[in-house]
């Protein structure tokens, strides 16, 4: 800041001039009195009485003035500013009563009014996708059975000829219950629903099984975008006589046409269920790219198939233990996951989403009731 001048000099002292000070703030009064809204007078304050006002620059000016002119100037502009600054004050205190009255007037809520936005609930899209599975079945004359999510430990393995020593009883991550010697499990499958079926309803000639069991499952894994230790499969068994492999192939043929389009059939590879021998990997013909140029493709990553289920003929070790004779009678059984159909089917790439309650993912699903 420069120092103060002794002589006298009108150019320095110009801006706070009596005629200047009194434009200034005239100015200054009559945008404040202007100004339409709060947001105008934020701008107005910011020209009139902000930090490069004509009004603070005058201000400043005062050290630089003769001794004997400072009182003077600093009373007159202290008075331009005082004024500038109850006004703005004053302006301010009208406009915010105006917004307010206007706020509620704009954004009034009758309560009173009727609404066509009733949202009604709707089924969760894991309930409507089971149930269009169990219908795929019933369709063909298919009975639809449903066991306990606490499961006895003989029923979840011991029938399926998993005995206590089988090193596959350890590949299916268990939820065991205490005590222990109640020998129940979180079911971590639904081939115990096969084997309640079988011992409660046995199997006659008249009689033959036809039962698709969907439900929920359980097993001890992570929770991300493809894992949850809680998620859905669905089961098929039918028992009757001559049953082949043959059947097999063609009921899942159609349920997957059913279920992903016409066009969609599925391969099997050989693998190994204690449940079921022979045993096979149930697998899918890519519902994108059909498994032409398939190397392109995301979804199979170049395969032309997706892993879908298991399945096979069922060993008559299990036939046996669930009181079937299996001199008479053969079947087949499969099982494969809801949760990953419906995401096949619907496109979703995070398992989550279902499991998430979020009504933006389920209603994109439809209201159905
Ligand atoms: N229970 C098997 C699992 O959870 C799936 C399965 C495979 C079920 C083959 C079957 C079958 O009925 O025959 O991994």
């Amino acid at each position: 800041m420069s120092g103060p001048n002794t002589d006298f000099d009108p150019v320095e002292v110009a801006a706070v001039s009596p005629a200047e000070l009194e434009a200034a703030r005239d100015a200054a009064l009559a945008a404040i009195a202007a100004a339409p809204d709060l947001e105008a007078l934020k701008a107005v304050r910011s020209e009139h009485a902000g930090d490069r006002s004509p009004l603070a620059l005058a201000n400043r000016e005062i050290g630089a003035l003769p001794p004997q002119a400072r009182k003077e100037a600093g009373q007159r502009i202290g008075q331009a500013r005082g004024a500038v600054n109850q006004a703005l004050a004053a302006r301010q205190a009208v406009l915010e009563v105006e917004n307010e009255a206007r706020i509620l007037v704009e954004e009034a809520v009758d309560v009173t009014l009727p609404t066509d936005r009733d949202p009604v609930g709707a089924r969760h899209p894991l309930t409507t996708g089971a149930e269009l599975i169990a219908d795929i079945f019933v369709a063909m004359g298919w009975e639809v059975a449903e066991g306990p999510v606490i499961e006895a430990e003989w029923l979840n393995f011991d029938a399926l000829n998993l005995g206590p020593d089988h090193p596959a009883r350890t590949m299916q991550d268990t939820f065991w219950t205490a005590p222990a010697d109640n020998h129940l499990v979180l079911r971590t499958h639904t081939s115990p629903v096969q084997a309640r079926t079988m011992l409660a309803r046995g199997v006659t000639d008249e009689a033959p099984i036809y039962v698709v069991c969907p439900g929920r499952v359980f097993r001890t894994d992570e929770y991300d975008a493809t894992h949850s230790p809680m998620f859905h499969q669905v089961e098929g068994l039918a028992i009757d006589k001559d049953i082949s492999m043959a059947h097999l192939k063609g009921t899942l043929d159609h349920f997957a046409a059913q279920m992903f389009g016409d066009g969609i059939t599925t391969r099997f590879r050989p693998s190994y269920f204690p449940f079921t021998e022979p045993s096979a990997e149930v697998d899918l013909i890519c519902f994108v790219c059909r498994g032409v140029d398939s190397d392109a493709c995301r979804t199979c990553r170049g395969e032309g198939w997706i892993e879908w289920g298991g399945c096979g003929i069922v060993n008559p070790r299990v036939l046996q233990a669930c009181g079937i004779d299996s001199s008479k009678y053969s079947g087949f059984a499969f099982g494969m996951g809801i949760d990953r159909t419906l995401m096949f089917r619907h496109g979703l790439e995070d398992l989550r989403t279902l499991f998430e309650g979020d009504v933006r993912f389920t209603t994109a699903f439809g209201s159905e009731l």
